[in-house]
């Protein structure tokens, strides 16, 4: 194949926007987007809420100054601040990129973008097409690539990079149509991957398909990982199936309920209540539930999100998804009855280590998006920063590989590299005696994990979960394919996404042990207090030898000193 000038890995928003903005940076590039489900289905369309932008349509004295603090206070002041700085400048400038190129975002009575309240904000800044957002930005963005001419590969499942001393040549991918390894020998790799919350399986929002899969392929390739303790939970997911509830249902007025019918935010955050940031409503609703002022049920503990007093006007027009899905999931209908909710695992702040333009430490790899850890959120993301993420810094990664593609040589990739990668999947391929399914392992890995590296992490928990990691990752050594066809072989890639996701967890649960404080969404019973002195800082876990090498970086400041975090 001829060589790319970029491939990018992941179609969802992060690896849209870069391709679109690589494509107008410079349109003689030789430009792939590689993705493992078509497009429009990448897990971006699952963001419900929407995006921060100062833009001070609802709250006229919202700034962007104040949108800054937001974020730096929310991330527990671990977030960089001169990337905090970079995501809350260019939020206004994007969103109306976004309206100029076709999003339909909700409108105010005056017919400006509409903004709603989020939680942790200072001011309404979330802009939002009803509880769509990501779905309608995904559509905004392939429409555009397609006009401009990007060559996607879809349904391919990346593999591993090509590696040449301190460079990338490429990406070795698996055709999922035909089971055909491939070679897409390139300058520049972009990882816009996605997150790895899928690791925590049926407590997580995630799609099936957010193993972690870039994260793990950087991880391998001995590129570090950073922050990779700080998983957030989402306070509302449903209880069930732990899919997402948007803060939007709380942002236009919801209540959190519990058994006897009190709304208990009053106690954990008496003046933000319902808005609080994720990490404080997460753990008040954990609280209640271990202090038994939660509901029980066969499907297990959950409290009430309450949106009947919205009216039924609102909740059609502004959370009909959220109407659907309680439907769909819970069979409760929002308008007649309260919605059973609990935290759900929803969002990776750690991930690939990069600078403020996504450049990782390999030479021609980058990232962007909810892979990379930049870090603009630090212990705790805000709600309505993560499409803004993906989107500002796509925007920045897809300019800075297109400017600096022209620095690298044309790259190959060999056939006896490529043969390698063949051998190691036909090897998982040949069932032999005694052997484990990936099914029962992948469950196993989620209860560990949420009952052991969840809300409320404790050293004796956290070293039974790394011991029960430890264990599976043996056991996964005997996992088999039994699907030997090379046609959609959904089988094999289950496998591959499990062999990440128990990559990534090891890493996960061994940071949140060294970290022996309580910051963000890092909650140690046993260290319950943010201590700067000792862990303001950035953790690093890199591969090497097949040993995890665990490592640090400072936090970047800048005008916000550290300061105790009140609601
Ligand atoms: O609650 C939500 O709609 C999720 C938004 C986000 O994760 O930013």
């Amino acid at each position: 194949m001829k060589p790319f000038d970029i491939v990018i890995v992941g179609g969802g928003g992060a690896g849209l926007y870069a391709a679109m903005e690589a494509m107008k940076t410079n349109p003689a590039l030789n430009i792939a987007v590689l993705s493992k489900v078509y497009p429009n289905r990448s897990h971006t369309s699952a963001a419900q809420g929407g995006a921060n932008a100062a833009l001070g349509n609802k709250a006229k004295d919202d700034t962007i100054e104040m949108h800054i603090f937001d974020t730096i206070k929310g991330s527990d002041y671990l977030a960089d601040q001169d990337a905090v700085e970079v995501l809350c400048s260019e939020a206004p400038k994007i969103i109306r990129e976004l309206e100029n190129i076709g999003t339909p975002w909700s409108r105010l009575d005056d017919n400006t973008i509409a903004q709603r309240p989020f939680g942790g904000a200072g001011r309404p800044r979330c802009c939002y097409c009803a509880d769509k957002t990501g779905h309608t930005i995904l559509q905004t963005l392939y429409e555009q690539c397609l006009r401009k001419g990007v060559l996607f590969f879809n349904e391919y499942f990346a593999l591993n990079l090509s590696v040449n001393g301190s460079r990338s040549r490429g990406l070795i991918a698996m055709n999922m149509k035909t089971g055909k390894v491939e070679a897409f020998p390139a300058k520049t790799v972009i990882f816009a991957t996605g997150g790895y919350a899928k690791m925590y399986w049926n407590r997580s929002s995630n799609a099936a398909g957010n193993s972690g899969d870039g994260q793990a392929i950087a991880f391998r390739a001995g590129i570090p990982m950073k922050d990779m303790e700080f998983v957030q939970f989402h306070p509302t997911g449903l209880r069930k199936s732990g899919l997402l509830v948007t803060e939007g249902a709380r942002g236009e007025g919801g209540y959190l309920i519990n058994k006897d019918g009190e709304r208990f935010m009053a106690r954990y955050a008496k003046e933000k209540m319902e808005l609080g940031p994720r990490d404080l409503v997460s753990r008040s609703i954990e609280t209640e539930i271990l202090e038994g002022r939660g509901f029980n049920s066969p499907a297990g503990k959950y409290i009430h999100l309450d949106l009947r007093h919205l009216g039924a006007d609102l909740i059609k027009s502004r959370l009909p998804q959220i109407r659907e899905m309680s439907l769909n999931f819970e069979g409760v209908d929002p308008i007649e009855e309260p919605i059973p909710v609990r935290p759900t695992a929803h969002y990776s702040m750690g991930g690939i280590d990069t600078d403020n333009f996504g450049r990782t430490v390999m030479d021609g790899v980058y990232a962007a998006g909810e892979c990379a850890c930049v870090s603009v959120h630090g212990a705790n993301r805000l709600g309505g920063n993560s499409l803004l993420d993906i989107l500002v810094f796509g925007r920045i990664v897809g300019h800075t590989a297109a400017e600096e593609a022209g620095k690298f040589s044309p790259a190959t990739i060999s056939e006896a590299e490529l043969k390698e990668s063949v051998d190691e999947l036909r090897n998982r391929m040949q069932p032999s005696g005694h052997y484990e399914r990936y099914g029962a392992l992948r469950e196993e890995l989620g209860q560990t994990l949420a009952l052991n590296v969840g809300i409320f992490r404790e050293s004796s928990l956290l070293h039974k979960g790394i011991q029960d990691i430890a264990e599976l990752k043996e056991r996964f050594k005997k996992v088999r394919v039994f699907d030997s066809s090379d046609v959609f072989n959904t089988n094999l890639m289950q496998v591959l996404e499990l062999q990440n996701m128990l990559e990534l967890a090891e890493t996960v649960a061994v940071g949140a042990l060294a970290r022996e404080e309580s910051r963000g969404s890092h909650t140690r019973i046993d260290f319950p207090v943010r201590d700067d002195e000792k862990w303001h800082k950035h953790t690093l876990a890199t591969l090497v030898d097949g040993k995890v090498l665990p490592g640090e970086k400072p936090v970047t400041m800048g005008r916000y000193e550290l300061q105790e975090r009140t609601y």
